[in-house]
């Protein structure tokens, strides 16, 4: 049994993110890159500066070529299986920060088609899923004059004949090598990924020119790129689409990412107050067993979740977090301090989240890309 596994449809174990580098074949993101980038900002957003988006392909590139005054666009995307939680919000807000640093144009997939072929669900289920979903996706606050969303199953007409152009230069034994395929997979999801790779040249069909593309996501959605949209690119005359890729927010239990079927280690866009002081109360720490041992020997941040959760996502302040670690390591602080401090960090956001959400359900038409009126 492999120690851990990344695919896009699993998730599991301990990742060791050094080794995704080398069998994936992408690159760190290295200090040159990050001071390109801050060149162009001012400021690095936290997820760079915390080192959660780590690695990428052609990102350096894309950079070179804006410089020269070629364009890019931002593609992203969203598989409709369940509510929406904090892990799926990494990627998408680093994509709004990327869309007003560079005032670029953004494509957002929703694979609803996917989700059904590979979940037990239903489709009503499925398209409940997508209408809560896109309401996260609108909070976040991309800029509705430059965000084109496809709903697969609504506007395929903008993906089908880049899909099938795609679909006909991959081979089932390629698709088996990638993807793990097997007799057994059902024929819709053997298709599938030439539709998740189709929005990588949306762009240069409908505009007539060639764009490069820059793709934020966490890297279980590397296989797509690597074994089809950057290998087709080169066959169909079009750029290599680029990758931005971020490690995974892990759920608050002991291991793993953060996953809708672990409710209870998992926060959701949509959680209350009492569910988010409930489901870090029992969140998984580096702390001793009594706070005599604690006071004593200290505790271990480095394997603690509700320091990555403070780490990664929910204390800006670089001084801060530093102490937070030298404290706890010294036996200074306990963790039920430290639980109550992101609880209410959590919170203040979520709130803030669920107003934008609500705002949201008036403007869902603003961002659908059949704002864009040829369809291929
Ligand atoms: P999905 O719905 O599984 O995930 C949506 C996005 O969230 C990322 N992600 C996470 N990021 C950080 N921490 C986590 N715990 C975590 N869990 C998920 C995923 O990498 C993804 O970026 N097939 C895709 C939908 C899609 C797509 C795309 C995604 C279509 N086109 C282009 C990215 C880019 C899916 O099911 O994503």
């Amino acid at each position: 049994m492999p120690e851990f596994i990344v695919t896009p449809w699993e998730v599991r174990g301990k990742i060791d993110y050094d080794k995704l580098i080398r069998d994936f074949g992408v690159k760190q993101i290295n200090r040159e890159l990050l001071e390109k980038l801050r060149e162009f900002s001012g400021d690095l957003h936290l997820f760079l500066r915390r080192n959660l988006f780590f690695a990428h392909r052609d990102l350096d590139k894309i950079l070179n070529d804006y410089e020269n005054g070629k364009e890019f666009f931002l593609y992203t995307g969203r598989g409709p299986s369940g509510h929406t939680h904090i892990g799926h919000l990494v990627p998408w807000i680093f994509t709004k920060w990327l869309q007003d640093v560079f005032n670029v144009d953004l494509y957002f997939q929703i694979t609803d088609d996917e989700k059904y072929l590979v979940k037990r669900k239903n489709f009503d289920e499925i398209q409940g899923y997508v209408k809560d979903n896109l309401l996260d996706i609108i909070a976040v606050g991309f800029d509705p004059d430059k965000t084109y969303i496809i709903i697969n199953t609504r506007h395929i007409s903008y993906l089908y004949k880049i899909a099938v152009e795609i679909a006909k230069r991959i081979t089932f034994s390629t698709a088996k090598a990638v993807f793990g395929f097997e007799d057994s997979s059902n024929i819709g999801i053997i298709f599938f990924p030439a539709l998740q790779a189709a929005p990588c040249f949306l762009p240069c069909y409908l505009k007539g020119k060639k764009i490069n593309c820059l793709i934020p996501a966490a890297i279980d959605q590397d296989p797509y790129w690597r074994g089809v949209a950057r290998e087709i690119a080169i066959k169909l005359g079009m750029p290599k689409p680029a990758q931005i890729h971020s490690k995974f927010i892990p759920g608050l239990g002991k291991h793993g990412k953060m996953s809708s079927s672990e409710p209870e280690t998992c926060i959701f866009t949509t959680d209350g107050e009492e569910d988010v002081k409930r489901k870090i109360w029992n969140a998984f720490t580096g702390g001793a067993s009594t706070v005599k041992e604690q006071r004593e020997k200290g505790g271990r941040p480095e394997i603690c979740m509700v320091y990555q959760y403070l780490f990664y996502l929910f204390e800006e302040d670089d001084r801060k977090i530093e102490e937070i670690k030298q404290k706890c390591k010294n036996g200074e602080i306990l963790c039920g301090e430290c639980k109550e401090y992101l609880a209410k960090k959590v919170v203040r956001f979520l709130k803030e989240h669920q107003k934008r959400r609500e705002k949201a359900k008036d403007k869902i038409e603003d961002y659908m890309i059949d704002k864009i009126k040829t369809a291929l």
